[in-house]
């Protein structure tokens, strides 16, 4: 295959587009600082028609991206399908780190031993390597670096103490060689250690310019929503097409459709704000565990930006008194000069797999495969998912990392707990919902929020715009029939059961769902 030409979008001159209140009473856009700092595009295509091909790539984020760059470049014709625009989803509201750890490694060699942990950590510094090699080659202007991570805690408290003795020791074991180090934050650290050799860039950048690279190689189609996966006959619908293919790769995040994985998984949303501050951070992945904080700058805008991630609830169970973007800009102001309003405020979905690894290659049907389960650490995980997908489809014998992400895997020791706590959620949403009953009329729904309202046959998820009309829809899942709960801060209807996400007016952002929600008479 004779080498593409990078096809990327020059930055917005301007930098940051979107700007937001000064306050925790901001307005959220709820666009990560990456998408607001593109120029706007939409020059997408959408199927029409049937078409043939070797594979259908479903979802065109890192994971989907990376798959059908990889499969062309083998020689596969390959479609790639995405509800929305390329990258917008999770991977556009991702940190953009890239590290060979996991977010939990001390929990990762409790349950899977040191063999385990140090061929994850070799496949994923491995992974990072090729995104290295990729954006190199074609001079991919995305912001890619080569950083230290480093890992802190602010308090003193024993237990904190131990846990990061606890993780320094996997680090060790792990052979990423963690040194001591008081680290570059303006703030006091009760402990900190630093890995050399990690990433950082812009993921959103990343996948523009990868939906660019394989312009001339595959067939892209965004807006495109699959509506319908046939395994037995190997095609994918959508709303006005159809493509069959040998292989159907999932990289949809939760696998679109049913997939008894949805039963494996415990789905969070995690919040993040980038402020503008006097002073830039210097270029690294910051994390400061104790507080659940991870921080980040943004090179090449006019004014430094700080990134901090952080507050994280149950998809599905937001409630009003979270605040979780004020809680981040208050984490901010206790620790930097911030001197501007927040310039964006977003979140992302993170599915926790019950024995703490992803589960990655083929399913109960061995033409279609799946990635998921990456929990915060998905643009490596997805870039590894890429490579041993494809492995996968080329037939190459798999190797044990394929046998340990296999999602066919069966693991009840190591699964016992995430299975319980997943369960006991679904349970209680698919049961305890129902018997609730909200019974006013939705007249106190103010301007731009939502609520459940009423019972049994009769409840509606009602949606006020911020014209005053209200909008009525079924709160009924159409995935596995779970009530769909408001979320304020992400303005979405969230499914508590397996992490289905709806907008104010009903219509699908994620699934697994494959349809919106059905709408409903607006009650007079
Ligand atoms: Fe499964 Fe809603 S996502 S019931």
């Amino acid at each position: 295959m004779s080498p593409p030409s990078v096809h990327t979008n020059p930055r917005s001159a301007n930098g940051i587009t979107a700007s937001i209140g000064e306050s925790s009473s901001f307005e959220s856009t709820m666009t990560s600082i990456w998408m607001a700092s593109y120029p706007s595009i939409d020059d997408s295509r959408v199927l029409l028609g049937d078409i043939t091909s070797d594979v259908v790539v479903v979802g065109a984020g890192i994971t989907g991206l990376l798959t059908a760059w990889r499969l062309c470049n083998a020689g596969y014709r390959v479609v790639v399908l995405e509800a929305g625009l390329a990258g917008q989803k999770n991977t556009g509201a991702s940190t953009g780190n890239l590290y060979g750890s996991t977010s939990e490694m001390a929990t990762l060699l409790a349950k899977w031993g040191e063999d385990v942990l140090r061929e994850v950590t070799a496949s994923r510094m491995h992974a990072i390597a090729g995104v290295d090699a990729l954006v190199t080659e074609y001079g991919i202007d995305c912001g890619f670096v080569r950083t230290p991570l480093q890992w802190s805690i602010e308090s003193n408290a024993p237990a904190e103490r131990q846990r990061y003795a606890r993780e320094l020791a996997a680090y060790r074991v792990a052979g990423l060689s963690p040194h001591p180090s008081p680290g570059q934050l303006p703030f006091p650290l009760t402990d900190s250690f630093s890995v050399e050799g990690q990433a950082q860039l812009d993921p959103y950048r990343l996948c523009r310019a990868l939906l660019g690279l394989l312009s001339r190689h595959a067939a892209l189609f965004e807006q495109t929503q699959v509506i319908d996966i046939d395994a037995a006959a190997s095609c994918v619908r959508t709303a006005t097409g159809k493509v069959h293919a040998n292989h159907i790769v999932l990289a949809t995040h939760s696998p679109a459709g049913f997939n008894l994985l949805q039963a494996e998984m415990e789905v969070y949303r995690e919040y993040g704000i980038a402020v503008p501050v006097q002073t830039p951070l210097p270029i690294g992945i910051h994390w400061v565990t104790d507080s659940g904080r991870s921080l980040r700058s943004v090179p090449e805008q006019q004014a430094p930006l700080l990134v901090v991630v952080g507050e994280k609830h149950r998809t599905g169970e937001w409630s009003p008194t979270q605040d979780p973007a004020g809680r981040l800009l208050k984490y901010a102001q206790e620790r930097f000069v911030v001197n501007g309003p927040v310039a964006a405020s977003w979140s992302a979905q993170q599915f926790k797999p019950a024995d703490g690894l992803p589960y990655i290659g083929s399913s109960a049907h061995e033409n279609v495969w799946v990635a998921t389960g990456f929990q915060a650490d998905g643009l490596t995980w997805g870039a590894l998912a890429a490579e041993l997908i494809v492995q996968g489809i080329e037939g190459r014998q798999p190797d044990d990392l394929a046998h340990l992400l296999s999602p066919l895997r069966i693991t009840p020791l190591k699964s016992a707990g995430g299975w319980a706590r997943t369960n006991a959620t679904v349970i209680k949403h698919l049961l305890g919902d129902r018997l609730k009953a909200e019974v006013d009329d939705g007249s106190e729904i103010a301007p731009g929020s939502g609520r459940v309202v009423g019972k049994g046959e009769g409840r509606c998820a009602l949606y006020r715009d911020e014209t005053g009309m209200l909008h009525a829809m079924s709160p009924v899942c159409p995935h596995l029939k779970c009530i769909v709960q408001w979320n304020g801060d992400a303005n979405s209807w969230d499914c508590p059961c397996h992490g289905s996400r709806f907008g104010p007016t009903g219509e699908l952002l994620e699934g697994p769902a494959l349809n919106g929600l059905a709408r409903k008479q607006t009650p007079s």
